[in-house]
């Protein structure tokens, strides 16, 4: 790849030319990719509309670009390993030949379904390779995917369908995730008796339940796929043609669809694939995430397959059979490169060392981390217990508007400091601003975490709504993409995601961030993880309440809480001292892994009647727990 930096000079210099002259940078790499024809002009912007538009004139199809261009020399490498859900039924490979000739039949079995060119497909499936399959063939006719977590219920992805007027959905009967079995068929049926868009219905058979199947909606994939044929020339699209839309929740009550397209998100997605992980031809990149997220999307599915790798998909949790599962996957498949999540690791770290013991994690040449800040205990448990302190671990900072990663370590090449995203990769041009949107310069500072020149993989607009994508990114300050996170940069300018600006706590008048002082209390050594809420507070204007999980529950609860209290008051200040400190068994999390704070600010400030909608929850029975022990 001619696109891969290698060493802290090559950074630099990237970097420098980045700026000085990101046409050029970015031309060079877009370079990489095979497009039916150059672009006219590299970049047309402003972030006041906002109106972005990148490689315009160019016109290509992504999945030429992840498969077909290929088939010439990597035609029987293998492109896709699928690991199930039980460990003991069969794994399922396709070599890139395999993986494209799929493709294209799935293709065809869209347009004889009615699929064109433009047309919105939801998507609703289980971590099967035919998730994968769907998505690329989307993208192949030029039909605009919307995945939709099969962890969703049926009014969220009623609420999606209606909001990118679907006509199409793909998705199973059913899906097995650890020891459960879910429904997704009855689930979608139910979304659908608000549908009227959607008039096809395709389902992939998986769990073999008993599902209604409605006459003239409702085909079975295996059926069509078998009056199928395997020859599907594919669409040519103009760069800034919609590739997908995906659902993201934002401060507001509905989720905004964000939307990418097709030649940005391309050069995007690959070039920060083969950079930050530092991809060897024949590493076996393993990421964890769900395809319904943008992780799965950016890094399990387009970033790898642009680069000719090997992407590892797994069907089931952490902790099914037992939380030795992942590392069970890296020694079974020999994985060089593992991507995971923060709540993954720590949830593995409580589980004890037992579960990783004996299991060969020799492959391990890099590890990665995204999706939430990675506490200090969290990082190093990674790096001793799975990388044998012998891998770098990439800290990637970025979100579903960006596309790919912004801040990053470059693996084995920039580098790394626990809890530190570090430095942004060359042709990102972070900046932190104060409230009034002035730059902040200098190090030892932090402040609102904004992008200043744009990238090829971030958002266009929010699908149906510009206005409303003006207003969420590019409103707050003139000029400069909000990221809605609060960020710190360090004494030798390497930047700390501190988290979300809207969980910043005002105590006294002191800003702290949530994820300071839960990073501070989970130094204590028996705390697995904590999560700190602010509350209405009579003479401090917010109070900090935290929600802390030990890895026994403590025997003497005054005596640990002193211990919290001694290491905040050690590691921040003593004005950042929880007021509150109620110890659990668990924290409300989604099923993706994030902590729904909300909740927990709700019952921190004693509203315990009116929580919302907590059905998207992993365990629903955590809640009644919290409020049980409220202090
Ligand atoms: C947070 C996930 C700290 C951040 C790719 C961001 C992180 C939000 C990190 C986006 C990281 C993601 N360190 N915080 N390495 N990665 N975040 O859209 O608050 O699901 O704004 O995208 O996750 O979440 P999203």
């Amino acid at each position: 790849m001619n696109y891969q930096i290698q060493s802290i000079g090559e950074y630099e210099e990237a970097y420098k030319f980045s700026i000085e002259n990101p046409e050029a940078f970015w031309a060079e790499i877009a370079y990489n990719f095979k497009w039916e024809k150059k672009w006219d002009n590299v970049l047309d912007w402003n972030f006041k509309e906002p109106n972005i538009k990148w490689f315009e004139g160019g016109t290509l199809n992504i999945t030429e670009n992840c498969l077909d261009r290929h088939l010439e020399i990597l035609g029987n490498k293998t492109a896709l390993i699928w690991e199930p859900n039980n460990p003991d039924d069969e794994i399922r490979t396709f070599t890139y030949n395999q993986l494209h000739k799929e493709v294209c039949r799935f293709a065809n079995v869209l347009k004889n379904n009615g699929a064109k060119k433009g047309d919105r497909i939801c998507i609703y499936m289980p971590m099967v390779p035919e998730l994968a399959i769907a998505v690329l063939a989307c993208a192949r006719i030029g039909a605009i995917h919307s995945v939709v977590f099969g962890g969703f219920s049926a009014q969220s992805i009623s609420d999606r369908i209606q909001d990118a007027q679907c006509s199409m959905v793909i998705t199973a009967d059913g899906a097995f995730r650890g020891a459960k079995e879910i429904a997704l068929k009855p689930i979608m049926d139910e979304a659908l008796v608000n549908c009227p868009s959607v008039n096809k219905v395709i389902v992939l058979e998986r769990t073999k339940a008993k599902i209604n199947m409605l006459k003239g909606r409702d085909v079975w994939w295996q059926d069509e796929l078998a009056k199928a044929n395997s020859d599907c020339p594919a669409e040519i699209m103009d760069a800034e043609d919609m590739l997908f839309i995906l659902y993201t929740s934002g401060s507001t009550g509905k989720p905004k669809g964000v939307v990418h397209t097709c030649g940005g998100y391309m050069v995007y997605v690959g070039y920060t694939f083969a950079n930050v992980f530092q991809y060897q031809p024949n590493e076996i990149f393993f990421c964890t995430a769900d395809i319904g997220w943008v992780t799965g999307h950016s890094y399990i599915i387009y970033g790898p397959l642009l680069n000719g790798a090997t992407s590892l998909m797994f069907e089931g949790v952490p902790n099914f059979p037992d939380a030795g599962r992942l590392w069970d996957i890296v020694a079974k498949h020999q994985v060089n490169i593992l991507y995971t999540a923060p709540t993954a690791i720590r949830s593995l770290m409580q589980s004890g060392l037992d579960f990783v013991k004996g299991k060969n994690l020799n492959s391990l040449t890099k590890l990665g981390s995204v999706g939430e800040p990675i506490n200090e205990e969290a990082w190093h448990w990674y790096s001793e217990n799975i990388g044998k302190n012998n891998c770098p671990i990439a800290d990637t900072w970025w979100q579903t508007e960006t596309g790919g990663i912004l801040i990053s370590p470059i693996a084995g090449v920039t580098p790394t400091k626990p809890s530190y995203a570090m430095l942004p990769l060359p042709g990102i041009q972070p900046i932190l601003v104060n409230e009034k949107g002035d730059e902040i310069l200098g190090n030892n500072v932090s402040g609102n975490l904004c992008i200043k020149f744009p990238w090829p993989g971030m958002l266009r607009t929010t699908y149906g709504d510009h206005e409303r994508c003006r207003l969420n990114y590019f409103a707050t300050y003139e000029n400069l993409y909000f990221t809605g996170d609060g960020c710190l940069r360090d004494a030798d300018g390497h930047y700390r995601i501190t988290g979300r600006v809207d969980d910043v706590l005002n105590v006294s008048g002191h800003r702290i961030g949530t994820a300071e002082v839960e990073n501070a209390i989970d130094k204590h050594p028996d705390v697995i993880e904590t999560a700190v809420v602010g509350y209405p507070h009579d003479i401090k204007g917010q109070g900090i309440y935290a929600f802390v999980i030990c890895q026994k529950f403590p025997d003497d609860e005054a005596k640990t809480r002193t211990e919290i209290l001694e290491i905040v008051t050690k590691e921040i200040g003593a004005f950042a001292k929880p007021d509150k400190i109620q110890f659990v068994n668990g924290l409300p999390k989604t099923r993706s892994g994030k902590i729904m704070r909300r909740i927990l600010r709700k019952i921190a400030e004693g509203e315990l009647e009116n929580l919302g909608d907590i059905t998207t929850l992993l365990d629903p029975g955590v809640v009644e727990d919290i409020k049980g022990g409220r202090l």
